[in-house]
């Protein structure tokens, strides 16, 4: 893995040699093909060795190395190497437990609504940030505005879509956005939608749950403020690790976590919910970010799981019977799509179907406002073949 070519990321998404001493570098139980990495990833074995000796080392010593070492350096090191990661910083970023916690913080203690106020969500964000969304109509008097996205999407529509939300409504000031939405793995123009967005005054939380690591991109040119991310999906760490983004000039924007003591106001800290980290899993970080650049970082892991959904799509979008639910723009695709079944009205029954006769493990997530669907998620340790079988599959139950 140390000898990565010096090559275009798209050549190199179609390399099978290198892909394979990718794929060597990972334990995997035999079992179904899996394609549903957009769960969680895998974390290399250098990884689970590495997480395994820490959680080993800080079980044998307790406390002590914790109190003395990593709460006073050990953890600072690892928020920079976070920061360095997202290319922001180290000010801007803390850990937290998922992109969940860190949404959630950041919904629940934006101090900038005053009753009245409009919020914005559209059909394709998490529920669990919806649902916090509309925990704001209770606890701050705001009207919550639900948005539905065109189907199918380009570009201009999704972009239009906010255009005429921000019209229609002009007491809108938040707004939540999802990077790559979960429903269909669409990618969402979100540098466009933030601009436009800033220039209606109404500010933007990004959900990059599924971004990091499989965008290509940073926070800088994407022009939000606020942002939440996980690390065990595209970046390979161990479960339990999100990150926390506030742009530096909008801290004060967010208030201290309701149980804040331990740290000053202006230390971004003060704005993750409190509790006893996952101490083994901050301390893999460093060699999870290794690993992350050495397999080329977002740039070439991008284009490897785009490459291969195209291999799928290609073939099935024409097939009757099969409606692909994600565009080929490649702006608003990545290594997730959806597809669904025109033919049989449940999908949660195809993607059983699609396990049990034809050992392919996919997810049927509730659709968006598009209708329920199945998601096909490749991993970096999927090959070629196992999309060969998932169109063998596609062409027999359509
Ligand atoms: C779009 C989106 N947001 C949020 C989450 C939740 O992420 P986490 O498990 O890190 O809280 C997910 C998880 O799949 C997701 O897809």
């Amino acid at each position: 893995m140390n000898d990565l070519p010096l090559s275009e990321p798209s050549l190199l998404a179609r390399d099978e040699g290198y892909w394979q001493r990718v794929a060597s570098r990972y334990d995997i139980e035999p079992g179904p093909i899996n394609l549903e990495y957009g769960y969680f990833g895998r974390m290399t074995r250098t990884v689970a060795e590495h997480y395994q000796a820490h959680i080993a080392a800080i079980n044998r010593a307790g406390s002590l190395p914790v109190r003395q070492h990593f709460e006073q350096v050990g953890s600072l090191e690892i928020h920079a190497a976070v920061a360095e990661l997202l290319q922001v910083p180290v000010n801007t970023v803390a850990l937290t437990q998922s992109t969940s916690a860190s949404m959630l913080s950041l919904i629940r203690n934006y101090n900038g609504l005053r009753p009245g106020d409009q919020v914005l969500i559209s059909d394709l964000e998490y529920d669990s940030v919806k649902h916090a969304m509309r925990w704001l109509a209770h606890n701050r008097g705001v009207e919550v505005i639900e948005i539905r996205h065109p189907h199918p999407a380009t570009f201009d529509n999704l972009l239009d879509s906010y255009r005429q939300a921000f019209e229609r409504y002009p007491r809108l000031k938040l707004m939540a956005l999802t990077y790559v939405t979960h429903r269909t793995g669409l990618v969402m123009p979100v540098q466009a939608i933030a601009a436009c967005a800033r220039a209606q005054g109404v500010e933007v939380m990004l959900d990059g749950a599924h971004a990091l690591g499989l965008v290509d991109f940073t926070l800088d040119q994407s022009g939000v403020d606020f942002a939440a991310f996980n690390l065990q999906k595209w970046i390979g760490a161990p479960l339990s690790l999100g990150v926390l983004y506030i742009a530096e000039a909008r801290l004060q924007a967010i208030d201290p976590d309701m149980s804040e003591a331990n740290y000053r106001g202006d230390d971004i800290r003060s704005r993750a919910p409190c509790g006893t980290p996952n101490i083994p899993a901050w301390m893999t970080l460093p060699t999870v970010f290794a690993e992350h650049r050495a397999m080329g970082g977002a740039a070439v892991k991008g284009a490897r799981l785009s490459y291969l959904r195209d291999l799928w799509v290609e073939q099935v979008r024409p097939l009757p019977g099969i409606e692909v639910m994600t565009p080929d723009d490649p702006r608003l695709y990545c290594g997730i799509t959806s597809f669904r079944f025109t033919r049989h009205p449940d999908q949660a029954a195809m993607a059983r179907r699609l396990l049990d006769e034809h050992n392919l493990f996919t997810v049927a997530p509730e659709g968006s406002a598009c209708g329920p669907c199945i998601r096909v998620t490749p991993g970096f340790t999927t090959t070629p073949d196992d999309l060969q079988a998932l169109v063998r599959a596609l062409h027999e139950l359509a």
